[in-house]
């Protein structure tokens, strides 16, 4: 069966997506952010509710992005309209008697929202998925326990499709050339003993020796010596790398590629740093993780389309393969499984 792009939006759309990251929405913020083609207001009241509604205010179109907090109600910029943390007009000023009708006609389209992992998630249609059940976030314990290092990156705009990042995280091939300022080379560039499974819900998962990595940069030491990586990734974008060194030490990061368009996308991550680590501090890791991903910014841009066609192609997935390439592929078969399996219907 083809399968469109209409197909994954409409399935994504009964995902969690992030949208901003929780601190960078402090009470009386007010953003704009367009999630799968949808503009979006997002706002934090002064009790530290959050809404998120379309963007357009029911008056007359104007962004709501552009308006501001007033105690318990967003304003609109343009005619000084409120609405409430659910979404209800409260008033309309122009209104001599304003009525529980014209308030009623006025209310926000607004969507599910929540923080988590110190991100904030809006879910556009609560539908369940294909299985029966709605969707919910994975379970990353490291991100919530209280004895390890989690930190938050910058959210990174990529001009290109999600499945692009996602391929991207996933690559194992890439680090001798589109990281070879930041990371160098790697010893051996071969990947040996790569074991991928598949899980119940979907999701997949690979367990890969990983090689120590040879380069000049002043930075990670204990971060580019060799270690074990899991890479566990829960459908459709919710991907985590946990790296065990031979000391014990543990790092877990998190990649989800929020899409923006079809052809664009931000990625929000995070790590968390077992107890006790020690390599350079959380701080300086991110830092260096910034370089690294912009590294992996422009390599997705320069692929042509800008997003991995849904359906096997030369060039995109599953026609030319090399053993590098075979957790980019699962991605791409499990991601199909789960659509054709009415996830977007
Ligand atoms: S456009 Fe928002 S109050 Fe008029
Ligand atoms: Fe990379």
């Amino acid at each position: 069966m083809t399968l469109t792009e209409d197909t994954v939006f409409s399935a994504l759309r009964r995902t969690w997506q992030p949208v901003a990251n929780a601190p960078a929405l402090p009470p009386g913020a007010v953003i704009n952010y367009t999630l799968l083609e949808t503009e979006l207001v997002i706002a934090r009241f002064a009790n530290g509710q959050l809404l998120a509604a379309d963007v357009a205010c029911p008056h007359k179109g104007a962004r709501l992005s552009a308006g501001c907090i007033h105690d318990r109600v967003l304003m609109c910029p343009y005619h000084g309209w409120t609405f409430a943390v659910d979404g209800a007009c409260a008033a309309i000023p122009s209104l001599v008697e304003p009525s529980p009708e014209k308030l009623a006609l006025s209310h926000l389209r607004t969507y599910r929202v929540q923080e988590r992992y110190g991100f904030v998630w809006v879910k556009l249609e609560d539908a369940p998925l294909a299985n029966g059940a709605k969707h919910e976030l994975p379970d990353v314990p490291e991100f919530e326990d209280a004895r390890w290092t989690y930190r938050l990156g910058p959210p990174m705009a990529f001009a290109a499709g999600w499945r692009r990042e996602v391929e991207n995280y996933l690559d194992m091939t890439h680090f001798a050339f589109a990281h070879r300022r930041t990371l160098g080379l790697c010893a051996d560039p071969r990947i040996r003993g790569m074991e991928i499974t598949t899980h119940a819900d979907g999701g997949y998962q690979m367990d890969a020796p990983f090689p120590a990595l040879e380069t000049a940069h002043e930075m990670p030491g204990k971060l580019q010596s060799a270690h074990h990586r899991r890479q566990r990734s829960w459908l459709p974008n919710f991907t985590t790398i946990r790296q065990s060194f031979a000391d014990g030490d543990e790092r877990v990061l998190v990649h989800i590629p929020s899409p923006n368009t079809r052809e664009s996308c931000t990625c929000f991550w995070s790590l968390a740093i077992s107890p006790g680590f020690c390599g350079p501090p959380p701080e300086a890791q991110i830092e260096f993780a910034v370089k690294v991903l912009d590294e992996d910014r422009r390599m997705c841009e320069l692929q042509v389309p800008r997003e991995v066609p849904i359906n096997p192609a030369r060039g995109a997935w599953g026609v030319l393969v090399t053993p590098g390439d075979t957790l980019a592929n699962t991605f791409q078969k499990q991601l199909r499984r789960w659509l054709l399996a009415g996830a977007g219907e």
